[in-house]
């Protein structure tokens, strides 16, 4: 009798443990563990297939050769063409991830309705919602005439040989990766192994047919089903679809693409009638911002290997306290008092008899020493009540001598920026150059004074709060 033995998966990050614990060793996640079989199937790997079968000669072949259709079928929606790098690639897998609620359904409906129009074969499953649910939004997004075909199903075998009938699809919608189940593993939809199973065969059809195949994956913080990562190393392009809280926002960000570039951004609003593309993302970015207010700088910032720029909000203001107040809000504590120690010894900014307050917009968590540098702009600029120009980003480590030293990514934080409406950085010298629109308004600052005396020179008359 064959031994059946038991596994603990982590459903964030996909390692496999012996014993179950409270927390993954792995990627440090909480309560993700969920025990899993691994008797047979894509779990129980190769050795537990009965007997190894002989394999398959395949025919070799040429790297030229003819390719039968274009290559890429660009859905019309630029900032989605935008975000792929020029459109969906025949025979490859995307994943589209995001929170629950985000819109990821009402973008990929909007896609699919306009490929449809434009004559592709495009087939949607929707393995969340009924058929129903999808028409109502479809018909709310005045898609509801275009020839795309529906199915409500969540088994992988159902759903290839569903669409392997007739023409072969252009695009193959899959809604969600997180509800499909395949027979070929034994656990429950949702869990690792059923993910990356059911994605497996999935993305093989993609390649043996030339159809492009977009999963859906919701993003988890809870760790109760299989979040995207664990599906994202084997797919060719993962897109994530982000937004915040009560905005209308939402931004489509490639953090992966083997056909394209992984420093584009898809701007859209969500409004009643779907989304609505963003083409000048700056009204949206400034418009929430008070450009007159001092005390608030824009730094450029990396997170991984996506740009992402944040407000950092700075509150300097007169102490009744012996020992003044330093609060600090989604960023280093021991940071912020060095970065007031170099102002106070090398600048001459007096911080002594003042709280400072510093506050980074949205819940952001800011890891980077690059954020030195907007973190000092945006002090100074509240000690002195001189707002700082609102189209400006600003990112530089600050050394303890003062000086201003280069990071890394300068190109791609300044791309972002000037995507996102800015039109002017100050940044350190001696490492990338600004190109483009930005050169011409760029500053680069060798040591923190040179940018205090900016700050403060901009308006003479509030300047002889720096002493
Ligand atoms: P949905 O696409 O279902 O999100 P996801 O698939 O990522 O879970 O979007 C759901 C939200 O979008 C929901 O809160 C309602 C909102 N929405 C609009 O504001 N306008 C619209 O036209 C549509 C279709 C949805
Ligand atoms: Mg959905």
């Amino acid at each position: 009798m064959a031994k059946t033995r038991t596994q603990f998966i982590c459903q964030s990050c996909g390692a496999a443990h012996q014993r179950w614990a409270g927390k993954c060793d792995s990627c440090g996640e909480w309560n993700t563990l969920v025990e899993e079989g691994i008797t047979g199937g894509i779990g129980g790997g190769p050795q537990s297939l009965r007997s190894a079968r002989k394999g398959r000669i395949v025919a070799l072949t040429t790297l030229s050769g003819d390719i039968e259709d274009a290559p890429r079928i660009a859905s019309g929606i630029a900032e989605l063409d935008r975000a792929t790098g020029g459109g969906f690639v025949r025979g490859s897998a995307i994943l589209v991830g995001g929170d629950p609620g985000i819109g990821k359904s009402t973008l990929l409906m909007q896609a699919a309705a306009a490929l449809a129009q434009a004559g592709h074969r495009v087939v949607y499953v929707s393995g969340e919602e009924a058929v129903a649910q999808v028409r109502l939004r479809a018909q709310r997004l005045g898609a509801a005439s275009a020839p795309v075909e529906l199915a409500a199903e969540t088994n992988v075998e159902d759903i290839l040989a569903t669409i392997s009938e007739g023409r072969r699809p252009d695009l193959v919608i899959l809604d969600s990766i997180q509800t499909l189940w395949t027979d070929l593993a034994d656990s429950a939809p949702g869990t690792v192994t059923q993910v990356r199973a059911s994605a497996q065969s999935v993305i093989r059809y993609a390649k043996s047919t030339g159809a492009a195949v977009v999963l859906v994956g919701h993003v988890t913080k809870e760790g109760q089903i299989a979040g995207p990562r664990v599906v994202e190393h084997m797919v060719d392009a993962v897109l994530y679809f982000e937004g915040e809280g009560a905005h209308h926002f939402r931004i489509l960000r490639a953090v992966k693409n083997r056909f394209g570039p992984t420093d584009e951004i898809g701007v859209f609003e969500m409004s009643d009638k779907g989304l609505r593309e963003v083409a000048n993302p700056s009204e949206l970015f400034l418009g929430e911002r008070h450009a007159k207010a001092p005390g608030a700088a824009v730094f450029a910032g990396m997170e991984g290997t996506r740009p992402v720029l944040v407000e950092i909000q700075a509150l300097v203001a007169p102490s009744p306290l012996g020992t003044p107040r330093r609060a600090v809000v989604g960023w280093d504590q021991p940071r912020l008092a060095m970065v007031l120690a170099v102002l106070e010894a090398h600048c001459g900014v007096r911080f002594a008899t003042h709280d400072v307050y510093l506050n980074v917009a949205g819940g952001y968590r800011i890891s980077e020493p690059a954020a030195d540098l907007a973190v000092a702009a945006a002090l100074v600029s509240s000690l002195t009540g001189l707002a700082l120009p609102a189209d400006c980003v600003y990112f530089g480590e600050i050394s303890l001598s003062g000086a201003i030293r280069p990071v890394a990514h300068a190109q791609q934080r300044l791309k972002e920026a000037e995507k996102l409406g800015f039109g002017q950085a100050i940044l350190p010298q001696g490492g990338e150059e600004p190109t483009g629109a930005m050169a011409g308004r760029s500053f680069q600052p060798a040591t923190l004074t040179d940018l205090v005396i900016r700050i403060a020179g901009s308006k003479r008359s509030r300047a002889e709060e720096i002493d």
